[in-house]
């Protein structure tokens, strides 16, 4: 076990249900799993809006395959077209304007549509895949897997110098560090993805509407429903959304539409939420901001009393949506052992605490990363354990 899987999704079997014990009761037994990035911290949210997102699909609904047969991606169903647009209008984070919106089985899909679509059919060698470490720990399987003919992982951007096409993948806030990114390379014959899953103002500043040609969003991590598997890219170019829409047919014939429904109405709620000022409690953004802010402030205590770890400074930046300074707070903690100790996964693990290695983000084993999305019961936990950590 350990930082076993490259999946985020990775379900620990060693890791127990949701309990309420405390670290007294449980007596240091307890394992803690904060490997995976699974988005639990919502549910509380949603559990006080209660019926607010009940959805009744009836037998005779979402039967045929197709949803709009006049749009370019004919299985993106038009509702959750228009709150996906209308949730990026309100929040400010993306240009919708002249954009396709191209639906996915959670941006896994689209991430693999878009390395399709990007890569030229006929080429005499696959196009090299690259992000700068540390990257994102499933862009390497995700893209070597299959062992494509088309497209190839090709490690660090900050170290590609070849003289050839590529696809650069950025993140940003990054997965796993949490700073804000752009491209690196900057070379002829390069195209960008840009993986803007955290782009939401729980995680970071929003400092100005993303307009990148290829940008992929999910609800995994904008309202927590990871397990309904929807995201979306927003593209520009028609040729790459037709690909892009290409592949999910060969791939899956389309997206969920009971998923999409679903989708389609929590974003509804979460929009709504934002716009009735008399209720700051149905405000998602606000909540988000809430909690991590609590989160970041107990961990960076437990850290600093500790001595045997750091964490990243982040700059603060004025907000668009909140309209004042925020500061960076995210999703993930990207941990690092600090003097002689050259594997803080092992460190942490001897400790009943399962973290990422570093090395699966092409970084060093001294890091780890922490996800700081789980349930209030687990991080309690978590923070307790880990001040009580000597060597
Ligand atoms: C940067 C990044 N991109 C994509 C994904 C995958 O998201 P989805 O659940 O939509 O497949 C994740 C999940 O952790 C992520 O961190």
């Amino acid at each position: 076990m350990g930082g076993g899987s490259d999946q985020d999704a990775h379900v620990s079997k060693s890791s127990p249900s949701w309990t309420t014990r405390t670290e007294a009761e449980d007596g240091g037994t307890r394992v803690i799993n904060l490997d995976h990035g699974d988005p639990t911290m919502f549910e509380r949210f949603w559990q006080k809006m209660g019926d607010k997102c009940t959805l009744v699909i009836s037998g005779w609904q979402s039967i045929s395959y197709f949803s709009d047969v006049g749009n370019l991606c004919w299985f993106l169903e038009p509702e959750l077209g228009r709150e996906i647009t209308r949730l990026h209008q309100l929040v400010g984070n993306a240009v919708t304007e002249d954009r396709h919106i191209v639906v996915g089985t959670g941006s896994t899909q689209l991430l693999q549509a878009a390395l399709y679509a990007l890569s030229p059919p006929d080429a005499s060698e696959p196009m090299s895949v690259v992000s700068s470490v540390p990257y994102y720990s499933s862009y390497q399987p995700l893209t070597n897997y299959l062992k494509s003919g088309l497209y190839k992982w090709a490690g660090d951007a900050c170290s590609f110098n070849r003289d050839e096409p590529y696809i650069e993948l950025v993140t940003s806030p990054n997965n796993p560090d949490g700073f804000m990114r752009q491209p690196v390379v900057n070379r002829s014959g390069g195209t960008v993805v840009h993986d803007l899953a955290y782009y939401w103002p729980m995680y970071t500043a929003i400092t100005s509407p993303a307009d990148n040609d290829l940008m992929l969003f999910t609800v995994s991590k904008c309202t927590g429903h990871a397990g309904t598997r929807i995201g979306w890219a927003l593209v520009k170019d028609k040729e790459v959304a037709k690909k892009m829409t290409e592949f999910i047919v060969l791939n899956t014939i389309g997206v969920s539409k009971d998923s999409q429904l679903r989708a389609a109405k929590i974003i509804g709620v979460v929009s709504d939420g934002c716009q009735n000022l008399d209720n700051p409690d149905e405000h998602l953004f606000q909540y988000g901001r809430r909690l991590m802010t609590e989160r970041w402030k107990r961990l960076r205590d437990a850290v600093n009393q500790s001595g045997l770890f750091s964490l990243p400074d982040f700059p603060s930046n004025f907000c668009n949506y909140v309209s004042e300074v925020t500061e960076i707070q995210p999703a993930f903690a990207w941990l690092k052992c600090e003097g002689d100790i050259e594997d803080c996964e092992s460190l942490l693990r001897g400790h009943k605490i399962l973290t990422r290695n570093g090395k699966q983000f092409g970084a060093s084993t001294k890091y780890v990363r922490v996800s700081m999305l789980d349930r209030d019961e687990t991080f309690d936990l978590f923070i307790e354990r880990l001040s009580s950590i000597r060597l």
